[in-house]
Order: structure tokens, then C-alpha cells, then sequence
């Protein structure tokens, strides 16, 4: 991915293009006052607007050449910016990318990042990079023969404004978006080539390329170690599964670090618990949660805070076969208690429990957060908007929901307590692997939070957020911006 190099209150004689807001009123806003100003833009605009090439409603834009000094000026409608919601800034500026990355542009002066009804300058600063930066994706994986990217023309942004740590903040959104684009890449591709092997190479590379610590567990070692409940999945897959770990250093060697603990299904067909075909190719995407992990130590290897951060992810398939762990059958997880597998499409929680134990016991966090494609309920109780949280320590379920809601990745809690953990009761092991529909989300998390009595622990459920179903069908790279967020804020 084409990296957008990001400039700071330039002067905007070399930039070829111009951003600029119109409000209701049909007055010119943005950040540079004299533009606001300038005879030529103002006449333009009016002209516009009299001429009904440009409304005054919320989104609508036109493209002027010529115009003081820049060969294109792009005009927005953002209405009445007091009242111009996150969204619709949001949507609006989308668009704008999209239609500014089919011109010929260059170097962009981009002049909105301004304050809206819910949000300040160094928000909008913030969406606009990120926006900019992640336009530039493109799956482009060989499998998709011939294809060829939507190139564009655009290098440089000069950003206009008084902003606080505008640095930082441009920094972080620049991370955040090259970490999405490996996040993306990942679960779009197709299972055939996105195996748990793939998986462990390709944290191998980061590992390389950002000097992390990288630990690959096969088949044998999680046998030593007495990972049943993991094994139990992986054992009617043809893939070797991996338990790959990765550690970030950037603080004290001695200061404990943050567990980030994805699931890696690289492909979930249920199991012997069949799903159903319709849309079963989608669950390529059931390795969102390591994809994420993997995201994350990619911005993290960008941005460099000063934190510890270890990144654990189960990977297997979860196949049907001869030798499929099947409905009924009991095993024994990591931490010694044993489960009663009544359905075999519950896979994701057989994983996480014996990586989640590890972790602790491995790297003794101070703060384990796992991240899972975990529960189709998830996207019948919240849709696509926000991921499910649930978590054991409520400072750490606030700091993940307001990282959530400063990036616009967010989250929304879902309760936790002994009602739903009573649903996971077994006549033949310590638990059963599923709690029945009635709050399907909250009761899988009342299977990890078993798992995760000794630690601060918070669970991102992101089934409904990782992916895009439809035309615009592919992994959306979430929740990467807000767990930067939150690991950028631990570090002080
Ligand atoms: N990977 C699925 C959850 C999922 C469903 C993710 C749809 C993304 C989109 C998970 O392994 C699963 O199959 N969960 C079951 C749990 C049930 C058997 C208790 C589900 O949600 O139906
Ligand atoms: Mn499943
Ligand atoms: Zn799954």
C-alpha cells in the first residue's frame, strides 16, 4: 500500500489541489482563513450555487479547475457544521476521497479538518488521515489473477489548522491504517492460502522486519503443554495448527505487558456441526481476531510507543472429518477443566480458553484483551456498527470504550454475571462449550471468563465489525484503530 506522506501547515503554492467546506449559508470554511476569503473562490462558489451545479446540503460537491492558484478546488457542502454529525462528516469526506483519488490530484491541501457538532479540529485531523491513508487499500493477492489495482495519482497532503500534537495525532492514524491494511489482507484471503501456517510466517515477517520476539508452538508442544480444548478443534484438519507468539518491547523489560489474544479459525465450516453452505465462504473471515493481533503489532512496529504488548493466536481450521472431535465428546483444556463439546461449530472458545491460559502463564500480563469472531448472536443483538465488549474489570472496559469512541471504532458493553454463566452447565464435565440461543453472546463469554479469573480481562466481540457482507463484500480491518488507540494511551 502506497504510504500518503502527511505535511503540517504548509504553504499551499506546490499543492495542485484544493479542499474546501461550503456551509449552509453558501459561505466558504476551512482552516485557512484567507481562502475563506479569496475573491475568486467566493465568486466561484456563488456562481455555483446560483447556477444549481452545487447545493447546499449536506454532501454535495463539485469540482472547479483554475481557480486561485490550484489547478482543482473541490467545494463540500457540510451545512450547518454545529450540527453536523460524526457520521456524516465521516460519509461525506468518503465520498470526497473517492471522487478526489479519480482526478489527477497530487498534493492535496486539504483545509477540513475543522470542528463539527460532536467532535474537535484534532478529531476531524485525525478521521481525515485515517481516510486518506486507508483509500489507498487494495486487495491485491495473485489469486485474483489479472486484476489491476485502482492506482491513483495522490502522494502528499497538506493538512491546514491549529491542532495540538498534530503530529501525533496524524502518526497514529497513519500507523493505525497500515496495520488495517495487513488486518484486511488477511481475512480477505481465501482459506487455501491463508492456512495457520500462513498465519505463523507472516508474524515471522513482522518479526523481522520490526525486531519482535516470535515463538511458534506446533502440534507437540501444545501436547506437552495439555492443550486438549484447542487440539480437539484442530484434530480433523489436514493443516498443522499453530500457536503463534509475538512480543513488542517498548517499555522496561520488567514492567508486565498487555496480552492481545485473537482467533485464528482460518476456515470454520462448524465441524462435524455443519453450517449451512449458504454464505459459508465468508467464514474465511473466522481468523479476524488474529488478524487484527497481527494488525495491531504492525502499527505498533510503526509507532513505536513505550509499552509491552504479547500477541498470542490459536490457528486451525475447523473441519468434518473421520477423526472430528464430535458432539459429546469431552476433552481436558490447559487449565485442567474439562469441557463437554455439545457442538462443534463453537469452536473459537475451544481455542481461546487454552491460549488465554498460556498467556497468563506464559507472560504474566498485567491485562489480557481477547479479540474473536466469535458468535454469530453478536450480529443479531448489534449489527455492524459496533463489536460486543464484556469484560471482568470495569476501568479496563472503559478505557477499551472510550478508545472505541474517539477512533469511531467502537464498542458496546454487554453484561456479564452468574444467570448466563449457570447456562453453560454440563452433566459430563466441568462445562458445556455452548449455553443455548438465549444471550448466545454473553454466554461464550461466560466460557472465557472461566479461563480468565486472575486477570484484568476484557473480550472484543467482533463478528459483526470485521467484515463487510454484500456488494461490498471484504474485511473492514477493524478493530485495529481503537485497540492503537488504547495501547497509545497505556502508554502514557
Ligand atoms: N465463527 C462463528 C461465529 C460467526 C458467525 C462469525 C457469523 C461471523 C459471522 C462461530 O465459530 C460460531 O459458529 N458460533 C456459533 C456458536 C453457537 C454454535 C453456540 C454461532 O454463532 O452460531
Ligand atoms: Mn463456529
Ligand atoms: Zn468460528
Amino acid at each position: 500500500m502506497k504510504r500518503i506522506q502527511f505535511r503540517l501547515n504548509t504553504a499551499h503554492q506546490d499543492c495542485d489541489t484544493l479542499l474546501i467546506g461550503v456551509d449552509n449559508s453558501g459561505q466558504l470554511i476551512g482552516s485557512d482563513s484567507t481562502l475563506n476569503s479569496n475573491s475568486e473562490l467566493t465568486s466561484a462558489v456563488s456562481t455555483a450555487i446560483a447556477d444549481k451545479d452545487l447545493s447546499t446540503k449536506v454532501g454535495s460537491q463539485i469540482m472547479l479547475k483554475n481557480l486561485a492558484g490550484f489547478t482543482r478546488v473541490w467545494f463540500v457542502s457540510l451545512g450547518e457544521t454545529e450540527k453536523l454529525s460524526r457520521k456524516a462528516f465521516i460519509e461525506t469526506m468518503k465520498k470526497t476521497i473517492s471522487s478526489i483519488l479519480e482526478t489527477g490530484t497530487n498534493w492535496l491541501y486539504h483545509t477540513l479538518s475543522i470542528a463539527t457538532q460532536d467532535s474537535d479540529a484534532a478529531w476531524a485531523l485525525y478521521q481525515n488521515a485515517l481516510m486518506l491513508q486507508t483509500a489507498q487499500y487494495d486487495y491485491q493477492h495473485p489469486s485474483r489473477g489479472d486484476f489491476t489495482a485502482n492506482e491513483n495519482n495522490l502522494d502528499k497532503v497538506t493538512f491546514v489548522g491549529e491542532i495540538e500534537n498534530a503530529e501525533q495525532i496524524i502518526g497514529q492514524a497513519q500507523s493505525s491504517a497500515i496495520g488495517m491494511s495487513l488486518t484486511q489482507d488477511l481475512a480477505n484471503m481465501p482459506a487455501n492460502f491463508c492456512t495457520p501456517t500462513y498465519l505463523a510466517s507472516t508474524a515471522e515477517d513482522l518479526g523481522q522486519q520490526y525486531g519482535f520476539t516470535v515463538n511458534i508452538l506446533e502440534r507437540a508442544q501444545m501436547e506437552e503443554l495439555g492443550m486438549g480444548s484447542f487440539l480437539s478443534v484442530a484434530q480433523g484438519s489436514d493443516q498443522p495448527p499453530k500457536l503463534i507468539c509475538l512480543e513488542y518491547k517498548g517499555a522496561n523489560a520488567n514492567d508486565a505487558p498487555i496480552a492481545l489474544v485473537g482467533k485464528g479459525v482460518t476456515f470454520d465450516t462448524g465441524g462435524i456441526s455443519l453450517k449451512p453452505g449458504a454464505s459459508m465462504d465468508e467464514m474465511k473471515y473466522d481468523m479476524g481476531g488474529a488478524a487484527t493481533v497481527l494488525g495491531v503489532f504492525k502499527a505498533l512496529g510503526e509507532l513505536k510507543p513505550e509499552i509491552n504488548v504479547v500477541g498470542i493466536i490459536p490457528s486451525t481450521e475447523n473441519m468434518p472429518a473421520g477423526n472430528a472431535v464430535k458432539p459429546g465428546d469431552v476433552v481436558t483444556s490447559m487449565s485442567g477443566q474439562t469441557i463437554e463439546i455439545l457442538n462443534t461449530d463453537a469452536e473459537g472458545r475451544l481455542i481461546l480458553c487454552d491460549a488465554l491460559t498460556y498467556a497468563q502463564k506464559t507472560y504474566q500480563p498485567k491485562q489480557v484483551i481477547d479479540i474473536a469472531t466469535l458468535t454469530g448472536a453478536c450480529i443479531i443483538a448489534l449489527g455492524h456498527h459496533v463489536s460486543g465488549i464484556m469484560g471482568n474489570n470495569q476501568t479496563l472496559v472503559d478505557d477499551l470504550l472510550s478508545s472505541g469512541n474517539d477512533t469511531y471504532d467502537r464498542f458496546w458493553q454487554l453484561p456479564l454475571g452468574e444467570e448466563w454463566d449457570e447456562q453453560l452447565k454440563s452433566n459430563f464435565a466441568d462445562m458445556a462449550n455452548i449455553g443455548g440461543r438465549p444471550g448466545g453472546t454473553i454466554t461464550a463469554a461466560q466460557f472465557l471468563a472461566r479461563f480468565t479469573k486472575e486477570v484484568e480481562w476484557a473480550h472484543l466481540d467482533i463478528a459483526g465489525t470485521a467484515w463487510t457482507s454484500g456488494t461490498n463484500k471484504g474485511a473492514t480491518g477493524r478493530p485495529v484503530p481503537a485497540l492503537v488507540d488504547f495501547l497509545k494511551h497505556k502508554a502514557g
